[in-house]
Order: structure tokens, then C-alpha cells, then sequence
């Protein structure tokens, strides 16, 4: 479609000798042209083969060019019509260029202007062509976006329900191992040999491990289901109030923390405030080694978004493995090393790109690590 030629023209004059010549001069310029002296022939013609312009006369005896206008366009509504008009019947012209006629040719004719109406006539039938392919396949893709939308909707239902059934289901054999835990403590205590006493103690620190995984994985699969509730953030009072409740717990360390500039943010505070407090906890719990701990903490405001930024000259960790520390249960440290559970920064990616924002790490091992993410 567009590129197909533009060029097939019907002519109807009530002056045989006038549509005679139009006939002969069109085709020598290369167009193919059928010629009519009256409006019930001419439609006829239109009814049965396809033009893309029409050239009318305004005054004919029985129908005039305007009526066959609105009559040629109701066969083909994509036909163009031009009329041909004496200069005493201009103000016809323009009612009939009111009435869907695209533009009009004085008579007598000049050959040249004729050729250029024609020329602008068809730039604008395919100007019209390619719109319209254009919008057809906009709504083709609108189409298959609302459909792949969809899906995604019911994939993602099914995966809600499927994670809260299995931690459901998890949760239930965690219980009985517990229960049964105590039963064997409370009934048997005194008579279990020591060796078995430590296992069953290692049985019951697993169980509690893994509701706790369990909890984790609630959580994740929560924080993607509630609505944000988006409000000015004061970015530099949330984030010394978190510095300041996460020093709290470790007061006896030499920590200096430095806090720099923080835009405020339009973004769902409890939210916001569990990033921080997952990126400030690992800060402070990778720098433990340090004896003298640095964390910087700054941000700044760009045309299309904000940016904050955290610093450590902690463990840091293989620059090359940066991405999989936002998966869950990812964690590049041994637990005896620096405990956790990996969900800290999965949460916090979760928080982040829901804002529409990203986040991203920089680290090389023994040299501390740099946490980045951005608001719009
Ligand atoms: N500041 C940091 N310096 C060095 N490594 C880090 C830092 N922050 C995160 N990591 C690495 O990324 C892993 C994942 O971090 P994340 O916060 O998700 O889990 P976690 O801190 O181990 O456990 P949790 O946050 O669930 O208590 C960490 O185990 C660690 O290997
Ligand atoms: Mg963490």
C-alpha cells in the first residue's frame, strides 16, 4: 500500500469535445483516463471499476458536479474529487470543495495547472493511503499489546496465587516439625543422648530458617500487589532518620558516616524508607572488618530523574557478579562471614522499579561497594 501508482482518473463533462481533449492531454502525461458527458454514466463506470480521482464539471443539465460528487463518494468514499469550474461559478466551487471536493481547476484550461492540482491530489490520496495503513496497523498493535497485557495479568495472578499457596503449604510441614520438636524435648528430654540433643536442636534452627525464607518470600511477593502511596519525600530526613536508628544498634563502632545533598522525591515513604534501611544495614554490616568504616550517602537532581547513591569501603565484592545481587536469596558472602538471608536488595530492586526508577551496584572485592538507584 502507497507505493501502488495514483493515477487512474474519470472525467465527466456535458461538453463532449471538452472531455475529448482532457482525455488526449491527460493520457499523453501518462495518466489513464476514461471520459463521461453525464453524471449516470460516469457512476455507473465508478460502481464498476476503481478510480482514484474524479475531474466534474460544476453545471450539467440533470445531475450537477456537486450531487455526482456526493454520490461517487458514497460508491468509493476514498475517491478524490476535483472540479472544473468557469471563473463565474467560483463561489460553487467552494461549496463544492465544502462538500469533499479536494480542490478545483478554472476554466479554460492551462495544461499546467491542471497537472499541478493533479500532482498535489495524488501526494494527498497517498499521504491519505499511508495514514491510513499506518493507523491500521497501530490498532493491529494496539490489539496484540492489549492481548500480551492480558496474559501478563492472568500469568501474573496465577503466580500470586501459586506463591502464596506454597508458602502456605511450606508453612503447615514447618509447623508439625515444630511440634514435634517440642513433643520430643518435653517427653523424651531427660533420656536423649546429648549428640541427639544437638541434632535436634540443628533440626529446629533449620525449621526456624526456613519460615523465616518463607516470610521472605511473602514479603517480595506483597510489596508487588499494594498500591504505592506516593507523597513528597523529605530524602535527607528519612535517610539520617534510618542512619540514625541502624547506628543506634551498633553505637560501640567507629563509623563515620557522611551524608550528603538528597533531593526530596515523590515516592511512597514506608516503601522508600525499607530501601534504605536494606541498603544502609548492608553498608554497615560490610564494613564490620573496617576498623575505621566509611559510608557516604549523596544524590542529586537531573532534568529527568533523581539519583541517590550510597558508598562503602566495606567487603565489597566480583564486579562481574554485581547483577545477581538483586536476585532473591542471592548472597556472594559466606553466611558465617556476614549472616543474611538475600532478600534485602531483591527487595529493594522491587521497590524501586515499581517508582519507575532503577537500581544498580558497583563493587571490586576488599575495596567496598557503591549502591545506585534513581526516581523519576
Ligand atoms: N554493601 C555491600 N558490600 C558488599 N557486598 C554487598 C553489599 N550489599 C550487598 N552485598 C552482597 O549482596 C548480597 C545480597 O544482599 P542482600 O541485602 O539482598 O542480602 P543480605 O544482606 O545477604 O541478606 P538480608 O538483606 O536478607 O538480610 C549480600 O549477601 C552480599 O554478598
Ligand atoms: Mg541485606
Amino acid at each position: 500500500m502507497g507505493s501502488e501508482a495514483i493515477n487512474r482518473l474519470l472525467v465527466v463533462d456535458d461538453e463532449a469535445a471538452q472531455v475529448e481533449a482532457l482525455c488526449r492531454t491527460l493520457e499523453d502525461e501518462g495518466y489513464s483516463v476514461v471520459g463521461f458527458t453525464g453524471a449516470g454514466a460516469a457512476l455507473t463506470a465508478l460502481s464498476a471499476g476503481s478510480f482514484d480521482i474524479v475531474l466534474t464539471d460544476l453545471t450539467m443539465p440533470g445531475m450537477d458536479g456537486i450531487a455526482f460528487l456526493n454520490a461517487a463518494r458514497q460508491i468509493d468514499p476514498e475517491l478524490a474529487g476535483i472540479v472544473m469550474t468557469g471563473h463565474g461559478t467560483l463561489a460553487t466551487a467552494v461549496e463544492a470543495m465544502k462538500a469533499g471536493a479536494l480542490d478545483y481547476i478554472l476554466k479554460p484550461f492551462d495544461l499546467r495547472v491542471i497537472l499541478r492540482v493533479l500532482a498535489r491530489t495524488q501526494a494527498m490520496l497517498r499521504l491519505r493511503r499511508e495514514n491510513a495503513a499506518l493507523l491500521e496497523r497501530l490498532s493491529q498493535r494496539t490489539v496484540e499489546l492489549e492481548t500480551a497485557n492480558r496474559e501478563l495479568r492472568v500469568a501474573n495472578r496465577e503466580l500470586e496465587a501459586f506463591g502464596d499457596s506454597v508458602s502456605h503449604d511450606l508453612r503447615a510441614p514447618l509447623r508439625t516439625i515444630d511440634g514435634l520438636l517440642n513433643v520430643v524435648q518435653e517427653d523424651f528430654g531427660a533420656g536423649v543422648a546429648p549428640e541427639a540433643r544437638r541434632h535436634l536442636e540443628a533440626i529446629a534452627a533449620q525449621a526456624t530458617r526456613m519460615s523465616e525464607l518463607i516470610e521472605d518470600m511473602l514479603r517480595l511477593s506483597r510489596l508487588g500487589r499494594e498500591p504505592l502511596q506516593k507523597r513528597p519525600v523529605d530524602m535527607r530526613g528519612l535517610v539520617q532518620e534510618v542512619v540514625g536508628e541502624l547506628h543506634a544498634a551498633e553505637a560501640a563502632r567507629a563509623l563515620d558516616i557522611r551524608i550528603g545533598e538528597l533531593p526530596p522525591a515523590q515516592a511512597d515513604p514506608s516503601l522508600l524508607r525499607q530501601v534504605w534501611v536494606n541498603l544502609v544495614a548492608n553498608a554497615l554490616k560490610f564494613t564490620r572488618r573496617r576498623e575505621q568504616a566509611v559510608i557516604e550517602i549523596g544524590g542529586a537532581a537531573h532534568a529527568a530523574h533523581k539519583l541517590y547513591s550510597i558508598r562503602d569501603n566495606g567487603a565489597g565484592f566480583d564486579p562481574r557478579r554485581a547483577e545477581r545481587l538483586f536476585g532473591i536469596f542471592q548472597r556472594l558472602h559466606a553466611a558465617k562471614e556476614f549472616e543474611g538471608t538475600g532478600v534485602g536488595l531483591s527487595i529493594a530492586r522491587r521497590i524501586v522499579e515499581r517508582h519507575g526508577g532503577s537500581i544498580w551496584a558497583e563493587g571490586e572485592p576488599d575495596r567496598g561497594a557503591a549502591f545506585h538507584f534513581t526516581l523519576p
